[in-house]
């Protein structure tokens, strides 16, 4: 269970790296492919939001019920809210450069920087702060009683066995990266 959430955070950083290019490109003024962005936040928004988040509330939940606060772990719940928040109101902003809406560029770069580090540095907080916590304080029973409660079972349509048809030029360019 935790390798699953270790993983998922190997994947969401992938695409936070194929996004750190595209703002280095944009800053450097070179010709940007905007729908990779917009897949790549696309799928942070849908399938991160609904899949490796709940996963995570579920582990905290259960953390602060079983063990209490550590000072970190109750605030992650409005961490995810604020990053659920940011990641939808991101989408907006590409769709409309996507429609040809008028953004400056430089406006853009910056909300991408923000995304990008608003979305490394919970990342971070979880890899180095609360998972190590976690997996410290759970015993074998504890990964059960929260595994019942998950969804572990989906199909990941980005780094899944088959990568859907709606994602596979971002998969490409992921591959062609790694
Ligand atoms: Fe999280
Ligand atoms: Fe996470």
């Amino acid at each position: 269970m935790l390798d699953l959430i270790h993983l998922e955070h190997k994947n969401i950083s992938r695409l936070l790296a194929l996004l750190e290019r595209k703002l280095a490109a944009i800053q450097a003024e070179d010709e940007v492919d905007f729908r990779l962005i917009r897949d790549s936040v696309e799928y942070l928004g849908s399938y991160s939001e609904k899949y490796h988040h709940p996963k995570e509330d579920v582990i905290y939940l259960y953390y602060l019920e079983h063990y209490g606060d550590n000072g970190n772990i109750a605030k992650l719940d409005k961490e995810h809210e604020e990053l659920s928040v940011l990641t939808e109101d991101f989408e907006t902003t590409v769709d409309m450069i996507l429609m040809d809406a008028v953004v400056p560029l430089d406006v853009f770069a910056d909300q991408l920087q923000q995304f990008i580090r608003r979305q490394r540095d919970h990342l971070m907080f979880e890899e180095r702060d609360v998972l190590p916590v976690i997996a410290k304080a759970f015993n074998e029973q504890d990964w059960l009683n929260v595994r019942e409660r998950c969804i572990l079972e989906y199909d990941d349509p980005l780094f899944g066995r088959e990568v859907s048809a709606r994602f596979r030029r971002l998969s490409e360019k992921l591959f062609e990266q790694a």
